[in-house]
């Protein structure tokens, strides 16, 4: 079969990793047929005559057979996708900012026009957390989704951990390594994990939320004289995000720094990894551990949808009774 013809709008960090994969296996019967970047400036790994400078123009071209949104701009990229499933078509986005603000109309509509948006690349990385909860966990009650979704808080507290590091060199590096958002406070705020919870929130329990119900706590007054005393207790500082449905049904989110203890399997998650535990009511507890940020892991998740894509899969967005939100002081925290 002809390999599908990809438009790719941005050319960042997940871009040039969608890119490089891409390169590296000529076989996989992808072809990124046109790239759409804004600045007509900025230096280019790649010679400026392979780019487009209108974003819109990749949306006329209908040789096209799927568009990847990976952009930072979370309006233009709203626009962007909202204007490509109006006309029925397939995208992948991996922008979670955009997704959190917008997820409940992005769904409506592509119900109403049949076209399809998948978004792995947006929550965690290269973990499969949005096709597990959507595809495996589709009709199966969960108790909890409780996880380190933010690469770069996580980075930094690890360093710290490690060498009495302070704070701002490791987000230096944290940046340097291309872990971190463009405006880093995103990550060390906690705001951009609050996004990913809001995804999960939708793909978990059938709930949409809107990001500033969720209560969100950063690391910014973290020092590494905390991070030494967790130690003499047993245990580490994470930004765990929970998800958490209670007797009555309800559910609740936030994300925080915790005293992780070893026997949770969060605790061994360092760096930039990220980590999500799942309780089923029958399953049981699930565990998932991988790359949550960076050019090749991320652009490995964009990869696995344009495979779906390819496969014809769509969310299903399967829990049919949704699950009304209470607040997050009611979140049973001493479960750690
Ligand atoms: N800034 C994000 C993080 C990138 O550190 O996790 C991946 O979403």
């Amino acid at each position: 079969p002809a390999p599908l013809r990809i438009g790719l709008i941005g050319f960042g960090c997940v871009g040039q990793g969608l890119y490089d994969i891409l390169q590296q296996q000529p076989e996989s019967g992808f072809e990124i047929a046109r790239i759409a970047v804004k600045s007509t400036t900025k230096a280019r790994t790649l010679p400026l005559d392979r780019f487009d400078f209108q974003a819109d123009d990749l949306l006329q071209d209908a040789s096209l057979d799927v568009l990847v949104e990976v952009i930072d701009d979370a309006d233009e990229a709203f626009r962007l996708v909202r204007e490509a499933l109006r006309q029925g078509r397939r995208v992948v986005t991996a922008n979670k900012a955009m997704l959190a603000r917008h997820l409940q109309e992005l769904v409506q509509l592509q119900q109403q026009t049949g076209g399809t948006l998948l978004y792995e690349a947006a929550v965690c990385g290269s973990i499969p957390i949005i096709r597990t909860l959507d595809a495996y966990f589709g009709a199966e009650p969960l108790r909890s989704v409780t996880g380190i979704l933010n690469g770069s808080s996580n980075y930094v507290l690890t360093r710290m951990g490690e060498q009495g590091a302070d704070y701002a060199p490791a987000l230096d590096e944290a940046q340097q390594k291309g872990f971190a958002e463009t405006d880093p406070a995103l990550d060390m705020g906690a705001f951009d994990p609050r996004s990913k919870t809001v995804i999960l929130a939708a793909h978990a329990y059938g709930t949409f939320l809107q990001p500033d119900e969720v209560l969100n706590l950063g690391i910014e007054s973290i020092s590494a004289v905390d991070i030494a005393f967790a130690a003499t207790l047993g245990r580490k500082i994470k930004v765990v995000a929970g998800l958490q449905r209670l007797p009555d049904g309800r559910v609740t989110a936030l994300v925080t720094p915790l005293l992780v203890a070893p026997e949770s399997p969060l605790y061994a998650v360092d760096h930039e990894f990220n980590g999500v535990v799942i309780e089923a009511d029958f399953a049981g507890e699930q565990f998932l551990r991988g790359r949550g940020a960076g050019g090749h892991p991320t652009g490995s998740a964009v990869l696995a949808d344009l495979a779906a894509i390819r496969q014809g899969y769509a969310y299903q967005y399967p829990k049919l009774h949704a699950a009304p939100l209470t607040y997050a002081t009611d979140l049973e925290l001493e479960i750690y």
